[in-house]
């Protein structure tokens, strides 16, 4: 099986369904949530501009692990109490983060971080982890990007069952 990406057109709404549709078929019919997350992180990745790290986090039952990736070596282990990515994970809300610098506790992986989105992934009542976008750009991340990452996100949880 061979994937290959089309460019993205259009206004930034078009663009993100156009890359939510890439993303159904890249997953379509696989089920393991391994192959999807670092399938996901590289469409990702490469789709869209002016990021440094696209991943996934999963929940071991006490804290955050490292999942697939694409970006700089990154933080193995995150607490639910530390850092944005434990923040969408114990709120249940998706963190958009202008500047990191400014956020309480942020755990800084890679230094060239600037801005960062984290949409939290549950199955139902049951945490599954989270998907992690940073920008070297500050506000890299508009209200367009959340929703557009978000059906992504959810493309991936859909993908499991
Ligand atoms: N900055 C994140 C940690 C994960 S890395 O950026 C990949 C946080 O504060 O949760």
């Amino acid at each position: 099986m061979s994937f290959t990406s089309s460019p993205l057109t259009g206004s930034k709404p078009e663009r993100y369904a156009q890359l939510a549709q890439q993303a159904r078929a890249l997953l379509h019919g696989e089920r393991d949530r391994i192959a999807n997350a670092a399938n996901l992180s590289a469409l990702v990745y490469h789709a869209l501009p002016d990021l440094n790290w696209v991943g996934f986090y999963f929940f071991d039952g006490t804290e955050l692990v490292v999942g697939p990736f694409q970006g700089l070596p990154a933080c193995v282990r995150i607490p639910l109490d530390k850092g944005v990515c434990g923040a969408a994970a114990r709120t249940r809300q998706t963190q958009r983060v202008e500047d990191v610098n400014a956020f309480p506790g942020h755990v800084a992986c890679d230094s060239a971080s600037r801005s960062e989105l984290v949409v939290p992934l549950y199955a139902g009542e049951t945490l599954i982890g989270v998907f992690d976008l940073d920008s070297p750009q500050l506000a890299r991340f508009d209200a367009d990007d959340q929703r557009g990452l978000e059906a992504i996100a959810a493309a991936w949880l859909e993908a499991l069952q």
